[in-house]
């Protein structure tokens, strides 16, 4: 009976904490092809903070900055740099989640509040999970505005109706944490424990390991598999990891990247390279042994190679799947474009030939 209580809907939004929310809503909507929708801020009675609400498909992001140092939050931008704060979950009942939770062992952050304007209740709730990392508890059935109270729909002057080449992201497929060494069992544990996911394939380090490079990496979703949360710690390498970097830049643990679905990889990436944004690159090498591994494939591989996409196989099926560069000035937070063709795994074939794309980028920043 108390496994329904922490039933879960969906991941409602994802909030970044940043320092210029409104320029880093120009990149989201300009270079990802987000549409920016509602505003929070000193013209909407907001003190402390301004918000922006982006969206495309079923994905919502929150780009909130502090407006002074009032602001409760503000050490996390001298601290992390921009990042992701809290993945917000979308439940039936706020508060009956948020205190069999918390009697579960989670570290409270919010108590269940209901805000209240004219266009109804929205109910909020959040706990800790690794680092300073967030999930809030959410129920909007009985709120009909934009996203929340405090955020009105965005003045057109501010961000134009959509001019620019049209993305077609859909939804979120997958976010992936970061942890401390030595803490993975502690996390999927939290995530078993607390929020009744299951815990869905394992990778040991042998599986993904380069010269320097090394991770664990095991995978939690929740009962209906709509919410999946890859974790990675570190593992003992040679040389400094691309997880040890991601630790030591954001100053402890967090969100290491975003997974977006895309119906068209190609399309998506080609608007996506048109529109400025920066990929990982593998070699060509990569794309000559690739019709031996993966077999035939509706894409043409002359085209992927060109954008630089990645393909993987697995008994179901296939995917295909491309990383950005960190988008901030640290090495932190990047993003991934996925289109899967039957596989629900996460591309383990690709790895070899990222971590060391990702060290090259590492040896590029005297980071290795
Ligand atoms: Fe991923």
């Amino acid at each position: 009976m108390a496994k329904e209580l922490v039933a879960l809907r969906r991941i409602d939004h994802v909030r970044f904490f940043v320092g210029n929310a409104r320029q880093s809503a120009y990149f989201y909507r300009n270079a990802f092809g987000f549409d920016v929708i509602a505003y929070a801020g000193l013209e909407t009675r907001q003190k402390h903070e301004a918000g922006y609400v982006l969206r495309q498909g079923n994905i919502t992001f929150v780009l909130t900055s502090p407006l002074s140092d009032a602001h409760p939050e503000r050490q996390r931008l001298v601290q992390h740099g921009d990042g992701v704060m809290d993945i917000a979950l979308e439940v039936d009942d706020v508060r009956g989640v948020f205190a069999e939770t918390v009697r579960r062992g989670a570290t409270p952050v919010q108590e269940p509040v209901a805000l209240e304007d004219d266009l109804g209740v929205f109910e909020l709730a959040s706990i800790r999970t690794y680092g300073d990392t967030r999930h809030s508890f959410i129920n909007r059935d009985r709120y009909k505005g934009v996203f929340a109270p405090g955020f009105e729909p965005l003045d057109p002057e501010r961000y134009s109706p959509t001019t620019f080449h049209s993305v077609g992201l859909k939804a979120i497929d997958h976010i992936v944490g970061n942890v401390e060494e030595g803490k993975m069992d502690h996390w999927v544990g939290f995530y078993k424990n607390v929020l009744d996911f299951n815990q869905l394939v394992h990778f040991d380090d042998k599986d993904i390991s380069t010269e320097y490079s090394a991770l664990m990496s095991k995978v939690v979703q929740n009962g209906t598999g709509r919410i999946k949360f890859p974790l990675n710690e570190p593992a003992k390498a040679r040389r400094r990891s691309q997880i040890e970097e991601f630790l030591q830049f954001y100053g402890g643990p967090g969100v290491q990247h975003i997974a977006m679905a895309t119906d068209d990889i190609v399309d998506t990436v080609r608007a996506m390279r048109h529109n400025d944004v920066s990929f990982l690159r593998v070699p060509q090498t990569y794309y000559d042994a690739l019709p031996e591994r993966v077999g035939a494939i509706r894409e043409n591989m002359e085209e992927l190679a060109e954008l630089g996409i990645l393909v993987d196989r697995d008994d179901e099926g296939y995917m295909l799947q491309i990383f950005t560069k960190p988008v901030a000035d640290r090495p932190t937070l990047f993003f991934e474009v996925i289109q899967r063709r039957g596989s629900r795994s996460f591309g383990k074939g690709n790895f070899k030939a990222l971590f060391e794309a990702i060290e090259r980028e590492q040896a590029t920043r005297g980071t290795l």
